[in-house]
């Protein structure tokens, strides 16, 4: 079993000619929801990507007492989601702002809500002893996530540690405890580049650089997503692998870095080796961004073959 213990968001999105600066204005035809949160889109990338059978994941996740939470759980399990361990707390649920230009790319403000109360305790004994994966994220509170990753490795399961978005706290010593907890670490560019510096390793502004000497210094193998140019993996020895991705032109970005991590997960625990869990987690990040919205895109398991049976 995949579990994911992370956020779960209601996104607001507004398609922009630009995204504004400080202090600046810029006028939106019209907002419209999707379902997001880091943690529940990996869920469902990974649910997609099964083989469709429910309860192959498990979501341990907090939503608010609101309507968003209602349908954020009900979207969860219509997506074959075990949501036995998602909790209804007392903040809202967790909203994301959402703005998206014409080339696709975005900027994001979380509402973190309910997300933050989110405890260790949360993950059950009984999805611990079924998990093969854990995967986790930046959007909910760093100490429950660190116990949560530490109680899934003494169960035996791989931990994937998506580290995004880069936390407000820079505490090294925090950093440290998370990669030494962590067997995969999938950030992108920049990403790449804030845990070198948050744990002061040399890497100046290459980010190859940079998840060498964290999965040297640290142990995890640190994954590094690179947008048109696939993916990298480096091992701690310094094995690197390339995945490739075709050209897309992209719609809507939001959710391409989930899909890799849940497609990711759900590779490992089918069994697959790293290349070519990177090689369906890229191909399946592209699909995801020609829809808008994180969840829509993001392809079901036959649609995923066909795009990588196509030359
Ligand atoms: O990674 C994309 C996600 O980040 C969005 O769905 C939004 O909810 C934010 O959490
Ligand atoms: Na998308």
């Amino acid at each position: 079993m995949i579990v994911i213990f992370g956020s779960i968001n209601m996104d607001l999105v507004a398609r922009v000619p630009r995204i504004a600066r400080p202090g600046e204005t810029v006028l939106s035809r019209r907002a419209d929801s999707f379902f997001g949160g880091k943690g529940a889109n990996q869920a469902v990338a990974a649910a997609r990507i099964g083989h469709g059978e429910p309860g192959r994941v498990a979501m341990v996740g907090a939503v608010g007492n609101d309507p968003f939470g209602a349908t954020c759980l009900k979207n969860l399990e219509d997506n074959g989601i075990d949501v036995q361990a998602v909790r209804v707390a007392d903040d809202p649920t967790g909203c994301a702002f959402i703005t998206v230009d014409e080339t696709g790319e975005n900027a994001i403000t979380v509402a973190s809500g309910a997300n933050m109360a989110l405890r260790s305790i949360d993950l059950p004994d009984n999805l611990l002893t079924k998990a093969s994966v854990l995967v986790l994220q930046m959007e909910v509170d760093l100490a429950a996530s660190l116990d949560a990753a530490a109680c899934a490795r003494r169960a035996g399961a791989k931990v994937i540690w998506n580290f995004a978005p880069v936390p407000p706290s820079k505490e090294r010593s925090a950093m440290a405890e998370l990669l030494q907890a962590t067997d995969v670490l999938v950030v992108n560019e920049h990403e790449a580049l804030a845990i070198a510096e948050i744990v002061g390793v040399p890497a100046g502004d290459d980010y190859l650089r940079a998840a060498t000497a964290v999965a040297k210094d640290f142990g995890p193998t640190c994954i590094v997503t690179a947008g048109a140019r696939g993916a990298y993996a480096i091992s701690r020895d310094g094995t690197q692998i390339h995945a490739t991705a075709r050209p897309i032109t992209p719609v809507d970005t939001t959710g391409a870095g989930d899909t890799f991590v849940g497609v990711l997960a759900n590779g490992f625990a089918e069994g697959l080796k790293i290349g070519p869990a990177m090689e369906r987690a890229c191909a399946a990040a592209s699909l995801s961004c020609l829809t808008p919205g994180a969840q829509a895109g993001m392809p079901q398991r036959e649609a995923l073959e066909h795009y990588l049976a196509q030359a």
